[in-house]
């Protein structure tokens, strides 16, 4: 099995750990604490979610039912039909949860579409199980929107997954109800599966949940060969607990995948558990997603007053969802040697970015992915230092 380098994780190994580092790269909205938590927690007589009396057993194998049934009310609030607990898998992270749905429905032999650019995990992984990989272009014309039409170029007969990021990292793009409505009838008479990594949601900050458009869980949509990923770590700020899940509607694609995830699992963390479903539950779900959708609305407007103000340099399609901006720079009309310019802005102003062509491919080449949903102190000190370095070093 030969395994390809996954270029954002060791770019952001290498980085972070870089003295009086500003990570403008990290992914999750900024990370909150088991005490900021239970600061969030509306109900006073609600107690803070460890028990230091639990026994550390292995817990509940698949996670707990109060952790599993809270995940299916969510997917189940806009649902044509209501998922159960059964629906759902608790998995270490949403890394794991993406690997298991992929060792389980994938395999050489399969040909699998993936979006790009999105999580390198999403399209490397098939490949690394043998499977022909070919990718579905998302293009800056388009608002990064996926276009359903161009699939009738890309399937084939033994197309088994397709597999879409929703909001999408890196662009920070929502794809939009009528498309997955589309895209569920294209599926519909080739039975092929979609899998939509939904880590990112429901942080909407660019599209009102009362829009016609505003996208829902693919969980949610009837069609039942769908399967999604969620997690703790970016929209819930809680990347620490290790909390990812899967939901998937057919109990042949839960139980494939419960299957392999008994090699590799076994249980999650019974703390992480409950600090999740403390997270989830209802005194302080609401007031915890409030925090980061205003983090996010607030600091999305700072960074689209820095790409205005430096529009002779670069631009971009303003993120509607999760925590990403995709930002193209370019001098003299030509795009940037991006894998140089974060080097050198990281070494004269210890502001880490990411590069889009190491990190996304070579299409990529000018884009820089920022992270922006940190907090908001961070970004503004951030981008001051980026103005002295762009005025010094590219005017
Ligand atoms: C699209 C996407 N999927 C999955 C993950 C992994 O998230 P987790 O922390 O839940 O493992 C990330 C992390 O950056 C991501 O961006």
């Amino acid at each position: 099995m030969k395994i390809r380098p996954f270029d954002v994780e060791q770019w952001m190994n290498k980085y972070e750990v870089t003295p009086g580092v500003l990570n403008i790269a990290e992914t999750c909205a900024a990370s909150i604490s088991i005490d900021d938590l239970v600061n969030l927690c509306e109900d006073p007589n609600v107690p803070p979610p460890i028990k230091t009396s639990t026994k550390l057993t292995y817990g509940a194998i698949r996670g707990s039912d109060a952790l599993r049934g809270r995940l299916a009310s969510l997917y189940s609030a806009r649902a044509a039909s209501p998922l159960t607990k059964d629906n759902i898998l608790i998995t270490p992270g949403a890394i794991a949860a993406n690997y298991m749905a992929l060792y389980a429905l994938v395999g050489s032999g399969d040909h699998v579409i993936c979006v790009h650019p999105t999580y390198q995990q999403l399209y490397a992984v098939p490949e690394t199980l043998g499977a022909e990989v070919s990718l579905w272009k998302l293009k800056k014309e388009r608002k990064y929107i996926p276009d359903v039409d161009e699939l009738e170029a890309l399937v084939k007969e033994n197309t088994k997954v397709i597999i879409i990021n929703n909001p999408n990292n890196p662009t920070g793009a929502t794809i939009p109800r009528s498309v997955l409505i589309a895209l569920t009838d294209f599926a519909r008479p080739r039975n092929i599966i979609i899998f939509s990594d939904e880590v990112y949601r429901p942080l909407f900050h660019g599209i009102s949940p009362v829009s016609d458009d505003f996208p829902p869980s693919l969980a949610s949509l009837s069609y039942p060969r769908t399967i999604i990923s969620g997690s703790m770590s970016k929209a819930y700020s809680l990347a620490g607990i290790r909390i990812g899940w899967l939901a998937s509607r057919d109990p042949e694609i839960t139980e494939a995948i419960a299957s392999a995830r008994d090699y590799t699992t076994i249980s999650v963390s019974q703390l992480d558990d409950a600090v999740a479903s403390y997270a989830l539950s209802d005194s302080v779900l609401h007031s915890l997603l409030k925090r980061n959708i205003q983090l996010a609305k607030t600091n999305v407007e700072m960074l689209e007053e820095w790409v205005r103000e430096h529009g002779w340099l670069c631009s971009w399609v303003k993120p509607t969802g999760g925590t990403t901006a995709f930002i193209l720079f370019k001098k003299k009309g030509k795009p940037v040697d991006d894998i140089a310019f974060c080097v050198d802005v990281i070494e004269k102003t210890k502001v880490m970015f990411l590069p889009g062509s190491r990190c996304f491919g070579e299409d990529f080449e000018g884009f820089v992915r920022i992270g922006f949903v940190c907090e908001t102190s961070v970004l503004k000190t951030a981008l001051e230092r980026l103005t002295g370095y762009v005025d010094e070093y590219m005017s």
